[in-house]
């Protein structure tokens, strides 16, 4: 990521100069690396293929769907995970054919069912019990046979943080294992005409460090299947473990994987299955943030240096929660250097906010060489929900994203512009 020149060092970004993109796509700017996004998808892809096991890698859209990246995630051979209207219709841009496409969601609106269900999707998962009438319906009206996953929740608390833990007892996701909701669910959609159960989905949570969360999951899932078995001959040809792979959480951490995450994946799936009647399962992984997080990085302005009143050095960027939530949602940390000097000494540590009308601390503890106004800040591991989350908070515009390669920059999604936010107001008083 950096390069040396005659005489200093300095960040290079899919070959690209910093200080070229920040002028020629403006501040906040999210830079999308590639080479770095096409490796992980396919180190993940090759990770999963093990002898005796069919195995595919989906990409969780939610850590960032773009046409562009949705393209890409197809040419490497993933499906697409897709959450909403705006993913799926994302996804289509973007060249995904339907049946490459996985519609999740815990309440799916009528219009989304129905669009899924209209360009027939590889699988809905269904993650409640009044979605199985209102699917088969809607299948039935169209003629098709829609091809279900069912989302199950096994009661894990993977150790990670409790906003992103989603297969809790507290969770709102999914059937309940415990209370044999999930059992009535196989029965129910199996007594569709026009649903097809292939399998069963589990999502533990995300930023996963300790891979034994998995294997429970696989357990749990394994004896799910064993039960349904029992209870009614249903047999699943897909398993799908969800995603949740931590990667790229600040400078310090030791991200596991993909080759650990599989290994744990199919050994926990051997182990399991052995002894039982249970046909190997087709098994369907779908992390999203460790496939994009490390691709992706964030270049601000720095405007403002001041002392605080306690002393600390402070830094104001050009951007803030509105481009990346994450710090203020759930303490995320990153690293973040100088493009022109990241590797000169630092005289200090910095506390770097953002320009929101409230405290928006979005690194507490930056060690810097002398920052000053007018320097860009690189901010890396941020490919994952940081412009999917972005917001408007306090009319700010959202931030164009530019995929880099081979020192080339192409835009994936242009900046938000003002007049499009102000258009969607209404100003006619009323009458
Ligand atoms: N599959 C399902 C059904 C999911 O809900 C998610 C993430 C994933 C896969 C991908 O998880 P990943 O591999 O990216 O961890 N906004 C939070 C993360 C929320 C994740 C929601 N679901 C954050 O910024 O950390």
């Amino acid at each position: 990521m950096t390069t040396h020149n005659s005489e200093r060092v300095s960040v290079s970004l899919g070959g690209c100069d910093p200080a070229t993109l920040a002028r020629e796509f403006g501040t906040p700017l999210v830079v999308i690396d590639e080479m770095c996004l096409r490796s992980r998808m396919r180190r993940f892809r090759e990770a999963f293929i093990r002898p005796g096991w069919a195995s595919s890698v989906t990409y969780a859209g939610k850590a960032l769907l773009l046409a562009a990246i949705a393209r890409i995630a197809h040419e490497e051979g993933l499906a697409v995970d897709v959450c909403s209207l705006g993913e799926l219709r994302t996804a289509a841009l973007g060249g995904v054919p339907a049946d490459r496409c996985i519609v999740h969601g815990c309440f799916k609106t009528p219009d989304e069912l129905e669009a899924a269900v209209k360009a027939s999707v590889r699988h809905v998962v269904v993650d409640h019990a009044a979605e199985i009438d209102d699917l088969d319906r809607l299948a039935r009206a169209n003629g098709v046979t829609c091809d279900v996953l069912l989302r199950v929740n096994p009661s894990i608390t993977a150790y990670t943080h409790e906003l992103v833990q989603t297969s809790a007892p507290a969770s709102k996701f999914g059937f309940a294992i415990s209370d044999g909701q999930a059992l009535a669910a196989v029965r129910k959609v199996s007594a569709k005409k026009n649903l097809h159960l292939s399998g069963i989905h589990c999502h533990l949570g995300s930023q996963i460090y300790d891979l034994r969360s998995y294997a429970r999951a696989v357990d749990s899932l394994v004896d799910f299947a064993k039960a349904a078995f029992d209870d009614s001959g249903a047999a699943f040809s897909i398993v799908d473990v969800g995603g949740g792979l931590a990667a790229g959480d600040g400078a310090d951490s030791d991200d596991p994987t993909p080759e650990a995450w599989a290994s744990a994946i199919f050994d926990a799936f051997e182990r399991r299955l052995a002894g039982t009647p249970l046909q190997r399962p087709h098994v369907y992984v779908e992390p999203g943030r460790a496939l994009i997080a490390q691709a992706g990085t964030t270049l601000y302005r720095i405007g403002v240096r001041k002392r605080l009143p306690d002393g600390a050095q402070a830094l104001i960027v050009d951007g803030g929660m509105s481009d990346n939530p994450r710090p203020a949602l759930y303490e995320a940390r990153y690293s973040v250097c100088i493009a022109d000097r990241p590797d000169a000494r630092p005289d200090g540590s910095y506390v770097i906010f953002g320009r929101h009308c409230e405290t928006d601390r979005l690194f507490p503890d930056a060690a810097l060489p002398d920052p000053q106004p007018g320097d860009l800040l690189v901010v890396r591991d941020t490919g994952a929900y940081t412009y999917s989350m972005a917001s408007n908070y306090n009319r700010f515009v959202r931030p164009a994203v530019v995929i880099v390669d081979n020192g080339r920059a192409r835009l994936a999604a242009a900046r938000e512009t003002l007049d499009r936010v102000l258009a969607l107001d209404v100003t006619e008083s009323p009458t």
